[in-house]
């Protein structure tokens, strides 16, 4: 008769809590929710291609611990996004989530705060998107960082009747705000905000308005992926040719979109976070680096991404791979770091990012369209927030 070593199911269930412990250590998940189809692919494009660069540079391991990617697509839409976020935590048990856009990250938020699972903003501009959970730091920008900056440039260099053109969500929302105070206080004057839905746009009656009402300047907001057609479109009604301006935060004239825009976008004057043409050598390798990797020019997006993985990685050491929630939002606070963008910073306060605003032009260089930046703001804060904070 074989002897059979008689193994209870106690000593099971220790075993496997064992091997299960020593997984949870070894590895840290990370779970990231980016709209891969849909409405925003572009986007989604651009933020993976950031995330994918940086651990290419950097390697999968991270204070001696294996880093599992664990990539989802939300579809460009919110209620998918949330279901997604639930089964990475409950299922795939991801210490760390990384958001994208706005009603996406929306969504997520309250199941970031329930499981206590730090998670990094990517892609929403909009400034609540920090406050909606304590557990969430942003890498990515803010419509209102830039257009308040573009709100008093355009003021001071002859703009003074503008419509303003704006993507109808969030985003779009605090762009118009935050530029009408800005211009309407250094004197200008609004005639019109239009707002455009987020979905299948087509500008060409908006711009049939915009035109009627003759304004000398248009103030335009369109998340990345839609300027392409929005340049096209502004050209087939004519507004280049009536003379009317073009200004915006950095959105409609993403690096993206750019190459292939036609040649009167020439000039326009925008006020961003990122240019492909930021003249630095960190951001030389950057461009080449991400050409390389994911066959397109890298646009402001795609940094959400890239210093977002930077932020995780950076926490991760800091904590030396303890992936508790309060320790590693402890070790986000207050980084900075000099990103292809320029020099950033997690605000301590906010868990938003602070970073420079450039004004650029439109100018052909090396035979490509590029954002080139002729000046700075240096380490800008969401303008939204310090209001309130002041109030
Ligand atoms: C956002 O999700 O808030 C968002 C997305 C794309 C943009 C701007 C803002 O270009």
């Amino acid at each position: 008769m074989l002897h059979r070593p008689v193994v209870t199911a106690a000593a099971v269930l220790a075993a496997s809590f064992a091997a299960n412990g020593a997984l949870a250590q070894d590895t840290i998940k990370i779970g990231i929710i980016q709209s891969l189809t849909g409405q925003l692919t572009a986007v989604g494009k651009q933020v993976m291609g950031g995330v994918n660069l940086y651990v290419q540079q950097k390697g999968g391991t991270v204070a001696g611990k294996k880093i599992e990617l664990i990539v989802k697509d939300d579809t460009t839409v919110p209620d998918v996004a949330k279901r997604l976020a639930q089964e990475l935590i409950v299922n795939d048990k991801v210490n760390i989530l990384a958001t994208g856009i706005t009603p996406a990250s929306f969504a997520i938020a309250p199941l970031a705060t329930q499981g206590k699972v730090p998670s990094v903003i990517m892609v929403s501009g909009t400034s609540s998107a920090t406050e909606r959970s304590p557990y969430m730091v942003r890498t990515s920008f803010t419509l209102g960082q830039q257009s308040g900056i573009i709100g008093e440039w355009a003021a001071k260099n002859g703009a003074k009747k503008v419509v303003i053109v704006q993507s109808d969500w969030a985003p779009g929302a605090e762009a118009t705000q935050v530029f009408t105070e800005s211009f309407t206080k250094a004197g200008g004057q609004i005639l019109e905000t239009l707002k455009v839905p987020l979905a299948n746009p087509d500008f060409s009656p908006f711009l049939q308005r915009a035109r009627d009402a003759n304004p000398d300047t248009l103030f335009v907001f369109v998340p990345a992926g839609q300027a392409g057609l929005f340049a096209k479109q502004f050209v087939e009604r004519g507004l280049d040719k009536a003379g009317i301006k073009l200004i915006g935060p950095g959105d409609i004239t993403d690096d993206d979109d750019l190459p292939r825009m036609n040649e009167s976008i020439l000039g326009t004057v925008t006020a961003g976070n990122y240019s492909a043409y930021h003249d630095t050598p960190t951001n030389k390798a950057y461009v080449a680096e991400f050409k390389k990797l994911n066959g397109m020019r890298p646009n402001f997006i795609s940094l959400g991404g890239y210093d977002g993985m930077h932020v995780i990685y950076e926490a991760l050491k800091k904590t030396n791979g303890n992936t508790d929630g309060d320790a590693l939002i402890s070790a986000m606070k207050g980084l900075q770091w000099e990103s292809p963008r320029g020099p950033i910073s997690i605000d301590p306060e906010t868990r938003d990012i602070v970073q420079n605003i450039y004004i650029r032009k439109v100018e052909k260089r090396d035979g490509e369209l590029y954002n080139v930046e002729f000046a700075t703001f240096d380490a800008v804060k969401d303008p939204i927030k310090a209001a309130k904070k002041t109030n």
